[in-house]
C-alpha cells in the first residue's frame, strides 16, 4: 500500500513537472536544425513591430483592418504590423534564410525553442528615450526592449547550456536596431508635450542625448554577447504623408526641420558606429543608411515602379491622406504596390522589399562597412 501510494505521488509529481516543462518549453528537444539558419533579434519601433503592441494598453495599435491585407502568413488579416504586408525585419529574415519570422516577445507563444528562431522586441511609438511616445500611453522603449532581451538571454542559456548559447548569440544571431524616428516625431517635435524640452535643449543637445543613450543600450546588448549588429539611421521623416499634409506642401516638397534633425542625428550615429567598431572587441556594427535609401526611392519613385511618393495608400485627410491613420473606415488605394507609403507614417511592403534587398546585398552607399549577407557569413 505504502509502495503504491509513493508510486502514485511520484507519478503525479511527474505529471505536474511534465506539464510545467511543456508550458515553459524546457523539455522541448533542441536539435541542430533549430540552430542551422541562425536568428534575428529585432529591436525598434513601428517600422518593425510585428505585434508586441497587441498585448499593451496603448493608443498605438495596428491590429485593425486593413493593415496586413497583403500579409500571406495571416491570410491578409492584421497581425499588429504597421504596413500592408511584411516589415523590413520579416523580409530580411526571409532573405537570410531564416525559416520563421521573429516572434513578438509579448506573444504567449514566445516560449521554448521558438526563441531560438528569433524574437522581436519592437514596439509602435517606442524610442531611444523613455519619455518618447508618451502620447500613446504605453509602448516599449529601447531600455525596456534590452531588459526583455536579458530575459530571453537567460532562457537561451537554459535551452542550450551556457557555452553553446554564447556561441549561438555571438556567431549566428543578427541584432537589428531600427529606432529614433519617434524621438523626433513623438517627442522633440511635438508641439505641446515637448515645449519644455525644446526650450531647455538645443537640437544638438537633444541629439547628443539620444546618441549617449543609444550607446549605452548597444553596449548592454554587447555585454549580453551580441556581436553582429545592424543599426538603421532615421529616414527622411519630413517626407512622410503626415508631415507633408499638415504642412500643406506640394507633392515634391518635404518639411525641412524634421529632415534636418534626422540628418544631424544620422551624422552622429555614423560616428558612433565607427567608435563602437573600434572599442568593442569582436563586434561588428553595420550602419544602414535608410535615409539616403528612402530619399532615393522618393526622388526617383517612377524608376522603381511607384506612381506616387507622397500620398498614403490607406488614410484620410488633406491632399496626401496623411492626417487620420489607417483603419476600417479609411479610404484605401487599389494599387498598393505602387505606393511608397502604406499609411501616413509607414512604408508599404513594396518599398520594404526594395529597402531590405539593399540592406542584404547593397554597397557602401547604403550599408557599411559591409552588407547583411557579409555580416551573416562572418
Ligand atoms: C505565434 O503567434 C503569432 C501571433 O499569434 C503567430 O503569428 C505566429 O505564427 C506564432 N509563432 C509560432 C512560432 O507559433
Ligand atoms: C528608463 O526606464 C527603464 C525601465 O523602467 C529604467 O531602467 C531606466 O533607468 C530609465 N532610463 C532613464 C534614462 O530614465
Ligand atoms: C541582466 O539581468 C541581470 C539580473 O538578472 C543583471 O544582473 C544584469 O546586469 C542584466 N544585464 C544587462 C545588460 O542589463
Amino acid at each position: 500500500m505504502a509502495r503504491n501510494c509513493s508510486f502514485l505521488v511520484h507519478f503525479l509529481a511527474f505529471l505536474v513537472i511534465a506539464s510545467l516543462n511543456d508550458r515553459f518549453g524546457i523539455c522541448q528537444q533542441v536539435d541542430e536544425s533549430d540552430l542551422a539558419n541562425g536568428a534575428s533579434y529585432i529591436f525598434g519601433d513601428s517600422l518593425v513591430d510585428a505585434g508586441n503592441n497587441n498585448y499593451l494598453q496603448t493608443l498605438s495599435k495596428a491590429n485593425i483592418k486593413p493593415n496586413g491585407i497583403d500579409f500571406k502568413a495571416s491570410g491578409g488579416n492584421p497581425t499588429g504590423r504597421y504596413t500592408n504586408g511584411r516589415t523590413i525585419g520579416d523580409i530580411v529574415g526571409e532573405l537570410l534564410g531564416q525559416p520563421y519570422y521573429a516572434t513578438p516577445f509579448l506573444a504567449p507563444n514566445c516560449t521554448g525553442k521558438t526563441i531560438l528562431h528569433g524574437v522581436n522586441y519592437a514596439s509602435g511609438g517606442g524610442g531611444i528615450m523613455n519619455a518618447t511616445g508618451r502620447i500613446f500611453v504605453n509602448r516599449l522603449s529601447m531600455d525596456i526592449q534590452v531588459d526583455y532581451f536579458n530575459i530571453t538571454r537567460k532562457e537561451i542559456d537554459k535551452l542550450l547550456g551556457p557555452t553553446k548559447a554564447k556561441e549561438y548569440i555571438s556567431k549566428k544571431s543578427i541584432f537589428s536596431v531600427t529606432i529614433g524616428s519617434n524621438d523626433f516625431l513623438n517627442n522633440y517635435l511635438l508641439p505641446v508635450i515637448s515645449a519644455g524640452t525644446r526650450i531647455s535643449q538645443s537640437p544638438d543637445g537633444f541629439v547628443d542625448d539620444l546618441i549617449t543613450h543609444l550607446k549605452g543600450q548597444l553596449t548592454r546588448l554587447y555585454n549580453l554577447d551580441a556581436r553582429k549588429f545592424i543599426v538603421g539611421n532615421v529616414g527622411p521623416i519630413g517626407c512622410i504623408p503626415y508631415q507633408k499634409t499638415i504642412n500643406q506642401l506640394s507633392a515634391d516638397e518635404c518639411v525641412e526641420l524634421p529632415n534636418q534633425l534626422a540628418l544631424q542625428y544620422n551624422a552622429k550615429l555614423k560616428n558612433l558606429m565607427t567608435e563602437l567598431n573600434k572599442n568593442l572587441p569582436g563586434a561588428t556594427f553595420v550602419h544602414a543608411n535608410v535615409y539616403d535609401l528612402v530619399m532615393e526611392l522618393i526622388r526617383n519613385y517612377k524608376s522603381y515602379g511607384f506612381t506616387t511618393a507622397s500620398a498614403a495608400c490607406c488614410g484620410n485627410g488633406g491632399q496626401f491622406a496623411g492626417i487620420i491613420p489607417c483603419g476600417p473606415t479609411s479610404s484605401m488605394c487599389q494599387d498598393r504596390d505602387k505606393h511608397i507609403f502604406w499609411d501616413p507614417y509607414h512604408p508599404s511592403e513594396a518599398a520594404n522589399v526594395i529597402i531590405a534587398k539593399q540592406l542584404l546585398d547593397g554597397d557602401e552607399k547604403y550599408v557599411s562597412p559591409m552588407n547583411l549577407r557579409q555580416l551573416r557569413d562572418l
